[in-house]
């Protein structure tokens, strides 16, 4: 199958890459490398011993971005690029809504001008906002709390709106919990530029020595040991996803929203033990104040991913912690300072 990749350079949609050239899947990737290094592509050239498209450009522009769809006439699409900065939407919400919003409206446009009806899109469980009931499961109402998770919950109303007026076209909305992780060679992995929003890389810059010390922020929520509760999913587990939603999306038509999680709640000390263990380095923590905007807990209903994609995740936190300590360990400055070879 020809897939088109947007934003494959970046943290998933690298790890995609890996697994849709290894499938025998011919790739075009469109990115503009905002917040990616083509170094990563080079990784994957390695790993598979195969070679991609490259076009490098910005899904607001266009043109540039319907010359590259129609050029390459794929038979699906996987759409990751975008920003996903929670704190930062909230300061640069018309660049969030150009990016986010209009650059998916400029891709379904250039999928018509294509004849391309296949679409697999990167949402998030942020769509989601304040938990009514757990797990979240595909029905839940969709409430975002900040710009980032709006123009998530926009972008999948239109694409279900393309959908419907367009026949024969199958879109899959994939809302991730929380990717972490990395590939096992240790290779490609999350590399955040400056000081780490989420969890797991701020953790992993900690037990390397970036990073003094890691700041939980409350002890006081209604969980296990007072600490937020997340439902952190492998990214090799969430690329082998996006492979069964472009398998789902060639033989059913139609919009579906599905969750990627593993069902299971880890506390940030549980991740924290568990990234002791696997790195065999102290990790110091401090607690602090809750940050605005947070949750106790968030897990995912999982049933829905395994009926219509036939789809589980194979990896636990261990997993999680040892690919991404590999990663860390063995690439301290991420990309930065990475040879091309
Ligand atoms: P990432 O930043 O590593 O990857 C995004 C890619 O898109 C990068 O390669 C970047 O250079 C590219 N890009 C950004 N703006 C662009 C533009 N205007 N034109 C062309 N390319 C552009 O992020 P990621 O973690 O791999 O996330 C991929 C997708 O998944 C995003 O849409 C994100 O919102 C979504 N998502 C991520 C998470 C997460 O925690 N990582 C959770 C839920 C959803
Ligand atoms: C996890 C837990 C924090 C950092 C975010 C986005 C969401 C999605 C995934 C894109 C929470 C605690 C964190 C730190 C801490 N992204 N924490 N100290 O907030 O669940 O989700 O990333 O779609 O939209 O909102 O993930 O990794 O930031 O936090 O104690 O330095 O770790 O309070 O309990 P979150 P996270």
């Amino acid at each position: 199958m020809k897939v088109f990749v947007t934003g494959g350079a970046g943290y998933i949609g690298s790890h995609t890459l890996v697994q849709l050239l290894a499938a025998g899947h011919e790739v075009c990737v469109f990115d503009n490398f905002a917040n990616s290094s083509p170094v990563a592509l080079d990784r994957v050239r390695q790993l598979t011993n195969r070679d991609m498209g490259l076009v490098q450009a910005d899904i607001r522009d266009a043109d540039a971005l319907c010359d590259a769809v129609t050029t390459f006439a794929p038979d699906a699409v996987v759409h990751f690029a975008g920003l996903k900065a929670v704190g930062e939407s909230s300061d640069l919400p018309l660049l969030y809504y150009q990016t986010n919003v209009s650059g998916t409206m400029n891709l379904l446009a250039a999928m018509d001008a294509a004849g391309c009806t296949r679409i697999v899109f990167s949402s998030s469980a942020t769509v989601y906002g304040e938990a009514h009931y757990l797990p979240f499961d595909e029905d839940h109402p969709i409430a975002p709390t900040n710009p980032y998770g709006r123009t998530k919950a926009m972008a999948e109303g239109i694409i279900g709106d393309w959908a419907k007026a367009t026949s024969d076209a199958s879109a899959v909305l994939l809302r991730y919990f929380n990717p972490v992780g990395a590939h096992e060679s240790g290779r490609i992995g999350e590399d955040p530029q400056g000081i780490p929003n989420n969890l797991m890389p701020y953790v992993a810059q900690v037990a390397v020595g970036r990073r003094a010390s890691l700041q939980i922020f409350g002890d006081d929520y209604d969980t296990r040991d007072g600490t937020g509760e997340r439902d952190y999913i492998h990214v090799v587990d969430l690329a082998a996803a996006h492979l069964a939603a472009i398998e789902c999306a060639a033989s059913t038509s139609g919009c579906e929203a599905v969750n990627v999680g593993t069902g299971q709640g880890v506390t940030v000390r549980e991740l924290v033990a568990a990234y002791e263990r696997a790195s065999g380095r102290p990790i110091a923590t401090n607690v602090v104040a809750r940050r605005s905007g947070d949750v106790a807990s968030s897990y995912a209903a999982t049933t829905k991913a395994a009926r219509l994609l036939n789809w589980r995740a194979a990896f636990n936190i261990d997993d999680m912690c040892a690919t991404s300590w590999r990663w860390q360990s063995t690439n301290v400055d991420g990309y930065g300072a990475g040879e091309t070879q």
